[in-house]
């Protein structure tokens, strides 16, 4: 497994795979790796001839007073996860190589960037539109993949995709969990057992929202005000938002759709939880 510090190298490497006829993967990630990410690792395994990981924390998607210096970066560990899951090269740049000094060029999809999320955290999806994009043009993968878990991530990054031409698919892989519900992610990693415990109040409320749907409800505010509730009674969980979705344009809902996704997120102390669920409905 070959380890990449600079685009050239990315490039020399990626076109002798190309030269010997093998088709590309490519998984970016911050690193942290879990079996969320292996879990995109294995599917670009299953896919493709020759598999690229990224491994960047990206401080353009970060705000001010978030996580950036805290964000956990065992590369050891990382890279030790990567070579036992195929990974032929793994692109580990310093920052200067992606933003080297007086960097100015930004991607940015509109109003997209600016719901759920983006409106708790201003700037990060052109932080990660910017990164994503150029992360792609490195790379030039036949396909990248992505998790479901970053619900509103993966729908920027595939109309993004779709409207630059980019010549990469985009591959979106199932959220996974660890056995008690929690989605997988590096930031678990910050929560202590009773705030962990408290965590599972996202996988809960969305569970809940599936069963009122179920039930043939046809209120969507009474299904947002009950994920919300969830939350809200859960000692040591502050709610953002739990809200009901179009699944492709994230906008409001006036009426149950025969598919929609479920949108949470919570603050558990200081740590940022995200879930979601997509829906669906017997009509
Ligand atoms: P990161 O949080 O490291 O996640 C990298 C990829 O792993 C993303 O596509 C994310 O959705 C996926 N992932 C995370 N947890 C997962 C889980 N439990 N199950 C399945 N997939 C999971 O997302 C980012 O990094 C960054 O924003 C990035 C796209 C790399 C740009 O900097």
């Amino acid at each position: 497994m070959l380890v990449a510090e600079t685009v050239d190298q990315v490039r020399i490497a990626v076109r002798s795979a190309r030269a010997a006829g093998k088709s590309v993967g490519f998984v970016p990630t911050m690193g942290a790796l879990h079996a969320g990410h292996r879990s995109l690792m294995d599917a670009s395994r299953r896919e493709c001839d020759f598999h690229i990981v990224s491994i960047f924390v990206n401080p353009t998607q970060f705000g001010p007073h978030e996580d950036l210096a805290r964000y956990p970066r065992p590369r050891d560990a990382d890279l030790e996860l990567c070579r036992t899951a195929g990974i032929d090269l793994v692109f580990y740049p310093p920052v200067e190589v992606m933003y080297p000094p007086n960097y100015r060029t930004f991607v940015e999809v509109a109003g997209l960037s600016s719901l759920l999320e983006g409106a708790v955290r201003p700037g990060h999806f052109r932080g990660v539109a910017t990164v994503v994009t150029k992360l792609l043009l490195i790379a030039g993968a036949d396909r990248a993949y992505f998790g479901q878990k970053d619900y509103q991530q993966q729908t920027i990054i595939r109309v993004m995709v779709s409207e630059l031409n980019l010549p990469t698919e985009i591959r979106v892989c199932p959220t996974l969990r660890d056995p008690d519900g929690l989605a997988m992610s590096s930031r678990n990693a910050y929560l202590t057992p009773e705030q962990r415990q408290a965590g599972l109040s996202l996988s809960r409320a969305l569970h809940l929202a599936q069963r009122i749907v179920d039930s043939g409800e046809q209120s969507v505010t009474t299904i947002e005000r009950a994920m919300h509730e969830i939350l809200a009674g859960t000692p040591g969980v502050e709610p953002d938002y739990a809200v009901l979705r179009h699944p492709d344009t994230l906008e409001e809902l006036t009426e149950i759709l025969p598919a929609m996704v479920a949108l949470i997120a919570a603050r558990v102390g200081t740590t940022r939880l995200i879930d979601n669920q997509v829906l669906q409905v017997e009509l």
